[in-house]
């Protein structure tokens, strides 16, 4: 049901510092205009990132209470790996406690120096980790998304053409190539279906394996869903074809026929839980509520 409102009433609530322009200016230039530097005390709305500003809701809260934090054999983590598993059809799940770390894994056992790995946006702790092991982060982003007045429904698409000038340049500098969805570093916008199979039909031909940041999966669903030409009455997490082998996985939205490296899979599980929105200590929720989520949307 679509409402006008959100359907939700909060009920706690966190001061937040108040400041005044002067008090601003003064931390602004002493942090030299780098806003990671800023003291969060001194920012009264922080625009900085999305990340962790979420609020949970009241089943959230109290699922923190029935998190079984058993060293090993927890029942929280059975149900957030079987949840993942649906949802994706990975055999092998992998959890990190931030996509980041994710990001650290992958480079450190697939990127050597002067590897070269395009993506229709890198987000910044994605380019940082990539940068880090000496190799190079392309952002091959579509035209329209430098366009503000651009009304296209999928500004986060990547470049088909520049992706193609790229592989002919670095072909076998290339592990693997990123999809960002939805694409945040190019302000949050949405990847259609269509774009995600022609990159992957692009890769195939030159054996590149996928990799997916899927750290919001379930809004880009919902675009693709919303917006894309025969994704209107599909399921946003259950299409049977949803079900992935390990050695093909694919695309955990509704959309189907999009296989993905087997690698991909420590991306899209940091992302999942990130895009989730929750801290990862208690997890018997975080899988479950946002499968619900993508089931009702
Ligand atoms: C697209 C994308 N990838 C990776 C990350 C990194 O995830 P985390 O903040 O969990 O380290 C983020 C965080 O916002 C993100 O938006």
């Amino acid at each position: 049901m679509r409402t006008i409102i959100e359907p939700f009433r909060i009920k706690m609530t966190e001061a937040l510092p108040i400041t005044t322009r002067g008090a601003r200016e003064g931390h602004l230039a002493k942090a030299f205009n780098n806003v990671f530097l800023l003291d969060a005390d001194h920012v009264t709305i922080d625009l900085l990132t999305d990340s962790g500003t979420g609020a949970m809701s009241d089943r959230q809260w109290s699922a923190l209470m029935l998190g079984d934090e058993s060293y090993a054999g927890s029942r929280s983590w059975r149900r957030f790996e079987q949840t993942v598993r649906d949802i994706t059809g990975f055999k092998h799940i992998f959890p990190t406690h931030q996509g980041r770390a994710a990001e650290r894994i992958l480079a450190a056992t697939r990127l050597k120096a002067g590897n070269v790995i395009p993506n229709n946006g890198h987000f910044d702790t994605t380019r940082a980790n990539i940068e880090y092991v000496g190799a190079v982060a392309t952002d091959l982003q579509s035209a329209a998304a430098r366009d503000l007045q651009s009304e296209k429904l999928f500004k986060g698409n990547m470049d088909l053409d520049r992706l193609a000038q790229a592989i002919e340049a670095e072909g076998a500098n290339i592990p693997f190539c990123m999809i960002t969805v939805t694409n945040n570093a190019g302000g949050g916008q949405p990847v259609s279906m269509e774009n995600i199979r022609r990159v992957k039909e692009l890769l195939e031909t030159h054996n590149i394996p996928l990799i997916l940041d899927a750290c919001r999966f379930a809004e880009n669903a919902f675009f693709i869903k919303e917006r894309e030409q025969g994704f209107v009455d599909r399921s946003l997490l259950k299409a049977p074809s949803n079900r992935m082998a390990w050695d093909m996985p694919r695309l955990p939205t509704s959309a189907d026929d999009v296989h993905v490296a087997p690698a991909a899979c420590v991306a899209i599980l940091a992302g999942f839980a990130h895009g989730a929105g929750f801290r990862i200590p208690p997890m018997p929720l975080i899988p479950t509520n946002c499968a619900k989520q993508g089931e009702t949307s």
